[in-house]
């Protein structure tokens, strides 16, 4: 076959196909990104990045300007690559269901533009079952293509160091399609660990479900100290100084942003909805903010007052707002106070957001709902709720 290409990302412009192209482009391969969404191909064709990704920015002037990477919104970059990697978004819908078609329905939709001998390598975290469907529309469609899932398992915010040290989960139901897989993430990480596909979804689901699960435990902790007077933060000092077995517990917080819920959801679903533990921490984590705004009645006569919201984005350092929790506090207070004001440094695409000095001297009470370091010590005269310790000053409400 005549190649232009190494590697085609399909999605290759979203959170995290975007890196995974441009890094296995500065690894050497010749690599497309190519996405449904043409004026973020152009953004990325200019240079520049369409979201926060430390180290991104240079990795993408470098491969821009060597020529090994570029991307586009024309399908037929799909029969120019070797290798062919789908990694569109797989969200859960508004009655929290699983859309397990999205990542066949999107090979389907690829389908004509697919070549014989080309890896088919699936990256989304998918509905297990997933790759079995997949497997079947290709034998379908009569062409010889090997079918691999390999999950992203990178942070957002910490991309660029992750791909290249996190060992990689390969799964193929043939020899040759692990074989090609692992070749493929040689060029980024020594480690790679083989299972079969199955194994492979539900390794992806489970991690991301461990985590979930451990944040609301957390949260359910802090809020039984809380109920009793108590600062979480005090405790989980006690607890996790020099004790490695606890030493992981993490603080309290909001647990939200585009994985970790949908996932839990997406295993709840996989399990017929017989998932106590993830159904809890959901109603948890995702009951976070409405606790912390009825702890708040009780201090401050919210009628009266102006609340002020510091970090709407999901997580610290990050503009990232899909499913973050500081809109559902910024929802909650706006029916309960006088007024809410929101800003975030970070974040550029909500024309709500105002300047953070402006949000601190008109605001009665300050909520720190995205644990932005530098929240640890902007000045702030007002009472503060900092469910997240960023100020050292404890959690206590
Ligand atoms: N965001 C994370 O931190 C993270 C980490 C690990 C795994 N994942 C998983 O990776 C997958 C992608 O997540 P994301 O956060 O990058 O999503 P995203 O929405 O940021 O990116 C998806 C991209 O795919 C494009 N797209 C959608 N359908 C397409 C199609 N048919 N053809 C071409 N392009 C298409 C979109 O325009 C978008 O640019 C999800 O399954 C997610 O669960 C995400």
């Amino acid at each position: 076959m005549e190649l232009s290409r190494n590697v085609v990302v399909v999605g290759g412009c979203g959170h995290v196909g975007l890196p995974l192209a441009i890094m296995l482009a500065d690894r050497g391969l010749k690599v497309v990104s190519y996405d449904l969404n043409s004026s973020v191909v152009a953004l990325v064709n200019s240079g520049t990045m369409p979201f926060d990704e430390p180290g991104a920015p240079e990795v993408l002037g470098r491969v821009l300007a060597n020529g090994n990477f570029e991307a586009s919104h024309d399908p037929n970059s799909i029969s120019q690559a070797e290798t062919v990697v789908v990694v569109i978004g797989t969200p859960v819908d508004e009655h929290l269901n699983p859309d397990a078609d999205a990542v066949p329905r999107a090979v389907a939709g690829f389908q004509e533009h697919l070549r014989d001998g080309q890896l088919l390598v699936l990256r989304s975290t998918v509905y297990p079952g997933v790759t079995r469907l997949v497997e079947r529309l290709i034998d379908q469609s009569g062409r010889r293509i090997d079918v691999a899932f390999c999950p992203e398992r990178i942070a957002e915010g910490k991309a660029v160091e992750e791909l290249i040290s996190l060992p990689q989960i390969i799964s193929a139901r043939t020899q040759r399609g692990v074989e090609r897989a692992e070749k493929l993430f040689d060029v980024l990480a020594a480690q790679t660990i083989v299972v079969t596909p199955e194994e492979a979804e539900l390794a992806k689901l489970f991690t991301n479900t461990w985590r979930y699960i451990k944040f609301a435990a957390a949260n359910q902790f802090y809020t039984i100290a809380n109920d009793f007077g108590l600062d979480f933060e005090r405790i989980r000092h006690a607890i996790t100084k020099d004790y490695p077995r606890a030493m992981d517990m993490p603080g309290a917080g909001f647990a939200a942003g585009p994985c970790l819920f949908k996932d839990t959801m997406q295993l709840a679903a996989f399990n017929n909805n017989n998932f106590t533990l993830g159904h809890a921490s959901m109603m948890i984590n995702e009951g976070l903010p409405l606790y912390v705004v009825a702890k708040m009645e009780n201090r401050f006569d919210l009628e009266a007052s102006t609340i002020g919201i510091l970090g709407m984005a999901f997580k610290g350092e990050s503009d990232d707002i899909r499913s973050s929790l500081a809109f559902k506090l910024r929802r909650i207070l706006a029916f309960k106070a006088k007024a809410v004001l929101c800003s975030d440094p970070y974040v550029t695409n909500d024309d709500r957001l105002i300047a953070e000095a402006e949000v601190l001297s008109k605001s009665d009470v300050i909520v720190i709902a995205a644990p932005h370091k530098r929240y640890a010590s902007v000045p702030i005269e007002k009472p503060i709720i900092d469910i997240w310790n960023i100020r050292g000053q404890g959690v206590l409400i």
